[in-house]
């Protein structure tokens, strides 16, 4: 049904078909707010890339398949190599997908020599699935995945006619610098494009003046979605959870004077600390990112 090879390139007839199937995805994906792959990888290290294709309608062997779009490029992954890590970033175009697309390849990747074995240096593969889709989850637990770390995503209405009120506390702001931050190692580049664009909108830095703490913080300035804020505690670990919540609260206070109705969040999942004060200032659960991790045999 399919066939596959690693690439360290992608040729400009393979690029552009990639660059179709991830829009195509990224759209179809947006409202879910499942990760997509890109085809700049991670960034972090040695990229490969693995272009699945099916042969063209009238020759794919069943009348269903034959029905789909007449496309060559049915699935994308893109692994990047660093210190023996793998990061995985894989999306099936959306008409081809729970038809075992991913679930033939995961299986041929790991008996066929040319699959995982063919890529030198790559011990261990590790994947962020978003929103917990639920194909990821049972090629997970297929595939003896385990969850390593967790992302949630957060959000909390403010202002308008039932105002967030608080104690005000003394705090610096000034020009946002961290911009590449991230929770949680990895997250930030695995993220879907919309949910990317709102951290970038994080302008300024946030700092409590009396005790430790920073905080990225920006409104949109473009319409319609200029009331959508976005707000990343800076976590260094030397903030006591008192000082998380003095800050969290003031950059509630301060998005809500800037004319934020809604601020959203990433708190890192097994920061205890960093999950009680959300909830306690009312940052509300959305969706789940999970990290899964597993070994290569051998
Ligand atoms: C996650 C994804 C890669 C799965 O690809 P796929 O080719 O559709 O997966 P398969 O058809 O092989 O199905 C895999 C498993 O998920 C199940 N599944 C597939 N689609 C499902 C759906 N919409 N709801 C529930 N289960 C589903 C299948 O039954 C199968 O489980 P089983 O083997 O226990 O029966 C694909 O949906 C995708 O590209 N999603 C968007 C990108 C993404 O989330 N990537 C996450 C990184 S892996």
């Amino acid at each position: 049904m399919i066939t596959w090879a690693w690439r360290r390139e992608l040729d400009p007839a393979d690029a552009a078909e990639v660059a179709d199937l991830l829009a195509e995805a990224a759209a179809y994906d947006a409202e879910a707010g499942f990760s997509t792959a890109r085809l700049d990888g991670d960034g972090t290290g040695e990229r490969h890339h693995l272009v699945v294709e099916m042969p063209p309608v009238g020759s794919r062997g069943s009348a269903e398949l034959d029905a789909l779009p007449d496309v060559r490029v049915v699935a994308y992954l893109c692994l990047t190599v660093s210190e023996g890590v793998g990061a995985v970033q894989f999306v099936v175009r959306p008409p081809f997908r729970s038809r075992g697309v991913a679930t033939l390849l995961a299986e041929q990747l790991d008996a066929d020599a040319r699959g995982w074995a063919a890529v030198p240096g790559v011990a261990e593969l590790r994947v962020w699935a978003h929103g917990a889709h639920p194909a990821a989850g049972r090629m997970a637990d297929r595939f003896g995945a385990s969850v390593e770390d967790a992302v949630f995503r957060t959000l909390r209405m403010i202002g308008g006619s039932r105002p967030f009120v608080a104690e005000l506390a003394a705090v610096r702001r000034a020009a946002a610098e961290d911009q590449g931050w991230e929770s949680v190692p990895g997250h930030r580049r695995s993220i879907a494009p919309d949910d990317l664009e709102i951290l970038g909108r994080a302008e300024e830095e946030l700092s409590l003046v009396a005790g430790a703490g920073r905080a990225l913080i920006g409104v949109s300035r473009d319409d319609p979605a200029r009331d959508l804020a976005t707000l990343t505690v800076l976590r260094d670990g030397a903030e006591t959870r008192a000082e998380l919540k003095v800050l969290i609260t003031q950059a509630l206070l301060v998005l809500q004077a800037d004319g934020a109705r809604m601020v959203q969040s990433h708190v890192p999942a097994l920061d205890d600390a960093m999950v009680s004060v959300a909830r306690e200032l009312d940052l509300v659960h959305d969706q789940s990112d999970l990290l899964y991790r597993r070994r290569l045999a051998g």
